[in-house]
């Protein structure tokens, strides 16, 4: 008996240091072709080029940088010209598509 819950009480901690683990690396999964949808939807390409490397806005095709610093730069972009992207207009999920798609793009 005493063995058993042991166990239980190893298996719940298991369980709850996953959970903690998936909270900490809190990076959704993004699906790039979505992502390229949402880029278009949201006029990301008028500036950043339709390829995201052809526009008049820095290129961020191939995106080099984390996926924390990518979505700040949606939630207030410091810029005085790219607009703020809130979690209203953007979703964390579809921050991670767009994120997926420029990844896979060059
Ligand atoms: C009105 C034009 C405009 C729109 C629309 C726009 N951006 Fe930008 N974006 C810019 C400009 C200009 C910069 C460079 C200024 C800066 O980084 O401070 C920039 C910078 C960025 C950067 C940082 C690039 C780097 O290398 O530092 C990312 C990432 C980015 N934009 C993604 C997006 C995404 C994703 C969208 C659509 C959801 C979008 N932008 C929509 C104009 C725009």
């Amino acid at each position: 008996m005493a063995a058993s819950s042991q166990y239980r009480m190893l298996v719940s901690m298991v369980l709850f240091g996953s959970l903690l683990f998936l909270a900490a690396c809190n990076t959704p999964q993004g699906d790039p072709e979505n992502g390229k949808k949402w880029f278009a939807m949201h006029n990301c390409s008028s500036c950043h080029g339709p390829h995201g490397n052809d526009g008049k806005a820095p290129h961020i095709a191939g995106l080099d940088m984390g996926y924390g610093k990518f979505v700040r730069k949606l939630r207030s972009s410091d810029s005085p010209i790219m607009p703020t992207f809130p979690e209203s207009t953007i979703s964390q999920q579809d921050a991670a598509d767009i994120y997926a798609y420029l990844k896979s793009i060059k």
